[in-house]
């Protein structure tokens, strides 16, 4: 009887023995060579001592010793499967980007959904926000879409990601997630609540990752032939519906399958049971950054009341024939953009930029745009060249412009960004606007009782290990200022007097 954990994953069946074997391939040494005896070590005499002249002994070991690369320093956790976009029509009145030209236009991309605080290998089920990275391979190169599957972020400065993390991390003394270092990060940053709310609600466990929506969370640009710019939310509507699991529910499946969510992914795609999500988009114009009571700019909202029109669908028809190196080596980055396509002026965003390529640089190596599931499909031809694991696709000595023998300077219009105006001074300070609680309370509002309570008790499980009371009452202050029922209900919750807990929200809003 197969016992324990590798139960949940033995096959109904044990597969019949192949009738007629098909002869293995030869056993070579990674030079090519014949292996002889892939079994024994040489040795003298026959218990050893092993020879240095065992070349494939060493080779095989150092190869090992080497399979693994830094795991994402956030997003560690995921899977990934290829697909393709179709365009629902030509939208270049808005965006001169190729993907959007025409109608039944088609795009091959790759997805990789993820958790972001958990390490590889934690069971996928965890409460988390999950990644929903897509890269489309265009005719104009590659552009990344890098979201997440909940329309907003924790914070709206790129200046405070790295101690956020640091906080939701594993303590660095005991190695262990420790709610009261997250809550005492947050209690000081208000305009998380309206994400925290997305966290602990039961979005923050999915049931399938077929069964979530997927945002770009920032605004962007769309940008014309003429230069007009639309500022742009993307938001990716799962046309599998929506399933959670409750926290009892995501503890149980992790019990039984930690890759759970990863199980039910690929099966679905190798059945044919293909997952498709349209992509809405959301459009403002730039007179109009003003006109609401948040700046529309901010990633800490959401943009209630503008209509979101269906401008294509994303299908994943295919699962990786490598995990590592599709799944793994992919590296998206919001950087990555085409002609028509422009990141917002949006701060945390604009931080952003910076840090995922110069991650992948370390995290995979100076020429990991040359690997398959990063290469762009259209052709590239610059003069960057050489480093670590470099495997050609560049010749010729012209390796410098402007030259003679290219007509001197190229033109380089085609990828010229849009014209904006700069004309304020440098400030290092808040954005104006913050409206920290009110789209938190409008998403309370929108739950259901059930919902509702299973946010409080979802946020009381974690918070209840919160042993200094400023920080509860201080987080209770922000929900009770997000909505007086939410934070009168979670106060009791965590055992917490509201009258305490009033007088701060007077005092933080
Ligand atoms: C992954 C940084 C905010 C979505 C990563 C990685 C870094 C990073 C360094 C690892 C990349 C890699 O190793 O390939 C940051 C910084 C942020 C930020 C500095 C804020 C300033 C966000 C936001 C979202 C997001 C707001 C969602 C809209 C993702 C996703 C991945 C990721 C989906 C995983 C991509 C994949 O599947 O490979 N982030 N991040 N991040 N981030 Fe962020």
């Amino acid at each position: 009887a197969v016992i324990g954990l590798a139960a949940s994953h033995a096959p109904a069946q044990q597969p019949a023995a192949p009738t007629s074997p098909t002869p293995p391939k030869p056993l070579t040494e990674d030079g090519g060579q014949p292996v002889g005896n892939n079994q024994n070590s040489r040795t003298a005499g026959p218990n050893g001592p092993v020879l240095l002249d065992n070349f494939h002994l060493i080779q095989k070991l150092a190869r090992f010793d080497r399979e693994r690369i830094p795991e994402r320093v956030v997003h560690a956790r995921g899977v990934g499967a290829h697909g393709e976009f179709v365009s629902y029509g030509d939208y270049s009145k808005y965006t001169k980007a190729k993907v959007f030209s025409a109608k039944d236009k088609k795009t091959p991309t790759f997805l990789r959904f993820s958790t972001v605080i958990h390490p590889n290998g934690s069971p996928d089920q965890l409460r988390d926000p999950r990644g929903f990275a897509v890269k489309f391979y265009t005719e104009e190169g590659n552009w990344d879409l890098v979201g997440n599957n909940l329309p907003v972020f924790f914070i709206r400065d790129a200046m405070k990601f790295p101690d956020m993390v640091h906080s939701l991390k594993p303590n660095p003394v005991n190695n262990q997630q420790e709610p009261a270092r997250f809550f005492d990060f947050f209690s000081h940053i208000p305009e998380s609540t309206h994400m925290l709310t997305f966290v602990y609600s039961d979005m923050g466990t999915p049931a399938s990752l077929r069964q979530m929506d997927g945002f770009g969370v920032h605004a962007f640009k769309w940008v014309n032939e003429k230069g007009d710019v639309t500022y742009v939310k993307f938001n990716w509507r799962s046309l599998q519906g929506h399933k959670n699991y409750t926290a009892a529910e995501a503890a149980a499946a992790s019990a039984k399958n930690h890759s759970g969510l990863t199980e039910d992914l690929y099966e679905n795609i190798q059945a044919g049971n293909f997952p498709s999500w349209e992509l809405g988009l959301q459009m403002m114009k730039p007179e109009d950054l003003d006109k609401f009571d948040f700046n529309p700019l901010d990633d800490t909202k959401v943009w209630p009341g503008i209509e979101e029109i269906k401008v294509g669908k994303l299908t994943l028809n295919k699962v990786p024939d490598n995990f590592f190196q599709f799944s793994e080596q992919a590296a998206f980055s919001p950087g990555m953009v085409v002609p028509g396509i422009e990141p917002s002026e949006d701060k945390m965003l604009q931080g952003r930029l910076f840090s995922y390529a110069d991650t992948q640089r370390y995290r995979i190596g100076a020429n990991y745009l040359d690997l398959p599931v990063n290469r762009p499909k259209a052709a590239v031809s610059n003069n960057s060249q050489d480093g670590a694991l470099n495997h050609g696709g560049r010749s010729g000595d012209l390796n410098y412009e402007p030259s003679v023998r290219t007509g001197g300077r190229r033109d380089t219009t085609e990828k010229e960004y849009s014209k904006a105006s700069l004309a304020d001074q440098v400030v290092q300070q808040p954005i104006h606007k913050t409206l920290n609680f009110k789209q938190a309370g409008d998403l309370y509002l929108s739950f259901k009782e059930e919902e509702k309570a299973n946010l409080i008790s979802n946020l009381a499980g974690d918070m209840n290990k919160v042993k200094n009371e400023d920080v509860k009452k201080q987080m209770v202050a922000h929900f009770y200022l997000a909505n007086a029922d939410y934070g009168t209900r979670l106060a009791k919750a965590v055992s917490v007097s509201l009258r305490d807990v009033k007088a701060l929200a007077e005092k933080t809003k």
